[in-house]
């Protein structure tokens, strides 16, 4: 793209969702595939003024040194975990999530706990006054020394503020609220969280000191998600949870300094979001005595094991057609299992309504789950009760085949670490059995089927299984 002095100034289109870039509107976005998304904005440039190439010059690779930049912690191991290890100074973090999930509390207690290890704390909030994040940080117990609050939504004043007393660590609450004076639109249009996102990323560059920028997800899309600066930012950290379950997921998605999809688990408490340092005994703690439709599933969330609990329920729908809803799986995946289940394993779901929950509010993408919702479903369906301690993990494929699924000695770690004694797993070579569990593998949905529930086959099935 042309980026000379000429572009100052220009308008062009971007995508709502994504944040790709056109040179004139379009109807339907190429790389996310959604529909009037686009919408006008100034050209955001990342270059200085001053000449071209006065500070940087081409250096041999080989010349470059190797030296990480050294990061700090900010004393939450889940939140430095998510991040590879603490943070890198001079980098810009963007935490996204609904409005309400906890992102003011979370950017609070680290100011709080980067101030308790003597750092100074510039926390700037454009949504709240003072008094209210006070009052927030009575209830988290902190003392507020060394965190100094500004409550101020002109750029170019936090700015100035930042520049004329360099904070350790600067977080701005959020960047939806902020505003530059000259962009003739409001703030959190997607013009003004763009360019500011972009003036704020140079700050924390010239400066090297983190930043830490707060971001609502908007459902409607008229007003800018933090999807469309994930491209800008150095690490975009998402903090999801489901609106009545007091655990919160930290997810990062993008980390120029670290791994994405790493995660982090919460409990939002009374006195803020706690951590959960043994999430699997965490989310199966609730487990109900019942085991009729339900199993353990040990899912991977980045590359930790987590073990959830996937629930399901049939019932005869009583009339008109059939109906699934799920809740934490993926819509479509419940279809094929279900057309599997019933062309493969001969288990009669034409005529009943299905739901399939996970415990917890968790949210599973991972086609692992797979044969964990079969054997949820059929459990309920014949009534026959799981064996609490077995645990089941495999991808289902069309023909009814069970196919391998990544990290398996992880899973079968953690399920032996929380005292599972049996484990269903699709055929794998070289796994490794620790003491206490035995492993079950299965090449077909039709074998782990039997292995989970012996009264699963039924000569009068097709068709009405009551
Ligand atoms: P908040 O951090 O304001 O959310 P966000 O900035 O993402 O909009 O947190 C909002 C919710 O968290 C609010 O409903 C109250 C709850 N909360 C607690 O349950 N315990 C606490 O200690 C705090 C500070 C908040
Ligand atoms: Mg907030």
């Amino acid at each position: 793209m042309y980026n000379g002095p000429m572009d100052k100034g220009r308008k062009i289109f971007v995508c709502e969702q994504c944040g790709k870039e056109s040179a004139k509107w379009l109807g339907h976005c190429p790389a996310c595939e959604g529909w009037n998304t686009y919408v006008e904005t100034l050209h955001v440039s990342s270059k200085r003024s001053g000449s071209a190439c006065s500070a940087n010059a081409p250096q041999e690779l080989c010349n470059v040194s190797k030296e990480e930049k050294p990061r700090f912690s900010l004393k939450i191991a889940e939140f430095d975990r998510v991040l590879g290890g603490g943070i890198v100074p001079g980098s810009l973090v963007l935490i996204g999530g609904d409005p309400g999930i906890g992102k003011s509390t979370l950017l609070l207690q680290i100011s709080a706990n980067a101030a308790k290890s003597g750092k100074k704390v510039l926390y700037v909030t454009g949504e709240e006054s003072l008094s209210q994040i006070r009052l927030r940080a009575n209830r988290l117990s902190t003392p507020g020394e060394r965190i100094f609050t500004l409550a101020e939504t002109n750029l170019s004043v936090i700015l100035e503020h930042l520049t004329q007393e360099p904070p350790d660590i600067a977080i701005v609450d959020s960047i939806q609220t902020v505003y530059l004076d000259g962009i003739d639109s409001s703030a959190g249009s997607i013009a003004q969280i763009r360019e500011c996102t972009v003036r704020l990323m140079q700050w924390a560059k010239d400066n090297n000191i983190p930043l830490l920028i707060s971001g609502h997800v908007t459902k409607d899309g008229f007003i800018a998600g933090p999807k469309a600066l994930e491209h800008i930012v150095d690490a975009v950290l998402y903090l999801e949870g489901e609106q009545f379950s007091s655990y919160r997921l930290l997810r990062s998605v993008k980390n120029r300094f670290g791994s994405a999809n790493e995660v982090g688990v919460f409990e939002m408490t009374g006195k803020g979001l706690m951590e959960v340092t043994n999430p699997s005994e965490a989310f199966l703690s609730q487990r109900s005595k019942e085991t009729i439709g339900s199993i353990v599933v040990p899912t991977l969330e980045g590359t930790r094991p987590l073990l959830v609990e996937i629930q399901a329920l049939t019932t005869n729908a009583s009339f008109g057609p059939s109906r699934r809803t799920t809740n934490g799986i993926d819509f479509n995946r419940l279809l094929l299992v279900t057309a599997v289940l019933t062309k493969r394993a001969g288990l009669g779901l034409g005529n009943q309504d299905i739901i399939v929950n996970v415990a917890g509010g968790l949210k599973v993408g991972e086609p692992a789950a797979d044969l964990g919702i079969a054997i949820a479903i059929a459990s309920s369906l014949r009534s026959a009760p799981v064996d609490r301690n077995l645990a089941a993990v495999g991808e289902i494929g069309l023909s009814g085949e069970l196919r391998a699924v990544p990290q398996m000695d992880r899973r079968i770690g953690e399920a032996a670490k929380l005292g599972f004694k049996r484990f269903i797993l699709p055929e794998t070579k070289d796994v490794k059995s620790p003491r206490g569990i035995e492993l079950l593998q299965a090449s077909s949905l039709k074998d782990a089927l039997r292995m989970a529930i012996p009264r699963v086959e039924r000569k009068s099935d097709e068709g009405n299984p009551e």
